[in-house]
């Protein structure tokens, strides 16, 4: 019992760890990316001409994302809108606090995407994007004042070039919006490949999740482990009750073989003695034992 009890403890101990090491991966934070990105730019941002966008060098280790700024004076995005990158920014938004001139960084993570951005549940079927604008104070510069976009008529459309349609077919998909913070907001796809959003952040694509079969069968795996496990326990338990009993049995057998021998000695030297006491018999032949050589 103390044993098994034991290797309960040792089995929970051990599943914890397990466990705990299954959550302990640090994932990258995305506001920090974001923060890390802007100081990019805002290095890079130097001697460019208003109103063309550009690519931002990253360093070689963000292999695979895509960032650009386009810097617009005010009236302009007032006017026409911007039309960069995977966003469509509709005439008649007005950025806040109001700036002069902004500046738009546009996102694309490419294979980071789901690095930095998870959806409980969802796979993501296209590259998140993002975008934030910023003022932009002098030519040179990139301020730090993040700009809202206050959005009274149509809404910003989210491109999206990089999905196979036909191979989620019979799926559905669904927008994703990631905002700061970590809140995630999940809605329908009106227009195929294109979603809807009402201010700056992050923007994806997700499918549901399917039930992934590696997990379940290792699962599967660990439980009947476990399982066979308790079983070998309980049989090698069993095995050493058993072995117990025979082993108690067996000595219980021989000692009652001494006391069937001795009672039939007694009984016998009884017999050709005809002696009426039994203790007297009994200790006679100890007796007799200790003075033999
Ligand atoms: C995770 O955290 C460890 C230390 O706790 C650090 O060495 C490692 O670089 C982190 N990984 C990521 C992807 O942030
Ligand atoms: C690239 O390296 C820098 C430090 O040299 C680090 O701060 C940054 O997080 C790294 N990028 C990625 C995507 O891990
Ligand atoms: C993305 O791809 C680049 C190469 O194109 C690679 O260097 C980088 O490590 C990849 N990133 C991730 C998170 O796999
Ligand atoms: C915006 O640009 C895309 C291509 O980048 C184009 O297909 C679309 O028609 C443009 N929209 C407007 C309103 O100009
Ligand atoms: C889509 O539907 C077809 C036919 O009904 C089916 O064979 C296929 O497995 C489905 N694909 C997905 C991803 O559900
Ligand atoms: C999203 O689509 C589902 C079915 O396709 C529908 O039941 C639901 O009402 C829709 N939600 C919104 C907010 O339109």
């Amino acid at each position: 019992m103390g044993s098994n009890r034991s290797w309960f403890i040792i089995w929970v101990i051990f599943y914890l760890s397990l466990s705990s090491c299954g959550h302990a991966s640090n994932s990258s934070n995305p506001d920090a990316l974001d923060a890390f990105i802007h100081d990019f730019a805002q290095k890079s941002l130097e001697k460019r001409p208003t109103g063309t966008l550009y690519k931002v060098p990253l360093p070689a280790n963000f292999s695979g994302m895509d960032v650009s700024v386009v810097r617009l004076r005010s009236a302009s995005f007032w006017k026409s809108g911007a039309n960069f990158s995977s966003f469509g920014i509709p005439p008649s938004v007005l950025p806040m606090p109001y700036a002069r001139r902004l500046a738009i960084v546009y996102q694309n993570l490419g294979n980071w995407s789901s690095y930095y951005y998870k959806v409980p549940g969802h796979t993501l079927v296209a590259p998140v994007v993002g975008f934030m604008a910023y003022d932009a104070p002098d030519l040179s510069a990139l301020g730090n004042t993040m700009l809202l976009l206050s959005i009274q008529g149509e809404p910003i459309s989210v491109r999206f070039s990089q999905i196979a349609v036909a191979e989620y077919a019979n799926v559905t998909m669904k927008c994703v919006e990631f905002s700061a913070g970590g809140s995630v907001k999940l809605s329908n796809m009106t227009t195929p490949n294109v979603c809807i959003a009402r201010g700056q952040g992050h923007f994806s694509i997700v499918i549901p999740t399917p039930p992934p079969p590696n997990k379940v069968s290792l699962w599967k795996w660990w439980v009947v482990g476990f399982g066979a496990g308790f079983v070998g326990l309980v049989l090698v338990g069993l095995f050493g009750i058993v072995i117990f009993k025979l082993v108690k049995r067996k000595k219980i057998k021989d000692m009652e073989k001494e006391t069937e021998k001795s009672v039939a000695f007694d009984s016998i030297w009884i017999g050709l003695s005809r002696m009426p006491s039994a203790t007297a018999s009994r200790t006679q032949p100890d007796l007799e034992n200790e003075y033999a050589p």
